[in-house]
């Protein structure tokens, strides 16, 4: 986790153009690394972290020492329910390949009904292809009951809950950025 933050956060951040979406809410978005990053990077953006409230608890510590506390905020809670409706964009990285396709469907409903209609949800995770393969694949299973999956298989998931694919590629040299909008 600590290598993957120090290595991809930053690539994240600064190679995507985070800057369309005036408003972000990383879901399942940790300790808030990634997007102190990414509004460091980008001036124009506010966001939120929603995460369990020991994680939100670190990422509004992070934001403060940070100096982003005006734009930065973290919500206590699941992504199995509910979370902050009418963002411009919606992030799960590192969150769906946690998990096997039943709860990976209520996980990316959640986000469908908050980014409503013409929303947006940016998958960022490995994939078959790039960064994934059958070892990590075990490993994932046998860790957290999670999945590798291919970028088509993540598509399929996404489109039960009414995302279309608008583009997916490299985003580092092992993670994936699979970008949706909800029909
Ligand atoms: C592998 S970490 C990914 C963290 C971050 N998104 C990243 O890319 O570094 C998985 C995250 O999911 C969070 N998480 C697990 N179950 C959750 C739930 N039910 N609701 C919200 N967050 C959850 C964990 O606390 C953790 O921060």
């Amino acid at each position: 986790m600590q290598w993957r933050h120090q290595n991809h956060a930053p690539q994240i951040a600064t190679g995507y153009d985070w800057s369309r979406f005036p408003e972000i809410v990383d879901v399942g978005g940790g300790n808030g690394n990634l997007l102190t990053m990414i509004l460091q990077a980008h001036q124009g953006v506010r966001g939120r972290v929603v995460d369990l409230p020991p994680s939100a608890a670190a990422a509004a510590e992070r934001f403060a020492a940070a100096g982003l506390a005006d734009r930065a905020s973290a919500v206590a809670g699941s992504f199995f329910d509910p979370v902050p409706a009418g963002a411009d964009a919606y992030i799960l990285s590192d969150i769906l390949h946690d998990w096997d396709d039943e709860h990976c469907r209520k996980i990316l409903a959640q986000c469908a009904e908050a980014a409503g209609p013409g929303g947006t949800l940016v998958v960022i995770e490995p994939v078959y292809g790039h960064g994934s393969s059958t070892g990590i694949n075990l490993f994932m299973l046998m860790c957290f009951g999670g999945k590798e999956r291919l970028v088509e298989e993540l598509a399929e998931l996404a489109a039960e809950s009414g995302f279309v694919l608008r583009n997916s590629a490299a985003i580092t040299d092992g993670r994936y950025a699979l970008e949706f909008t909800v029909k």
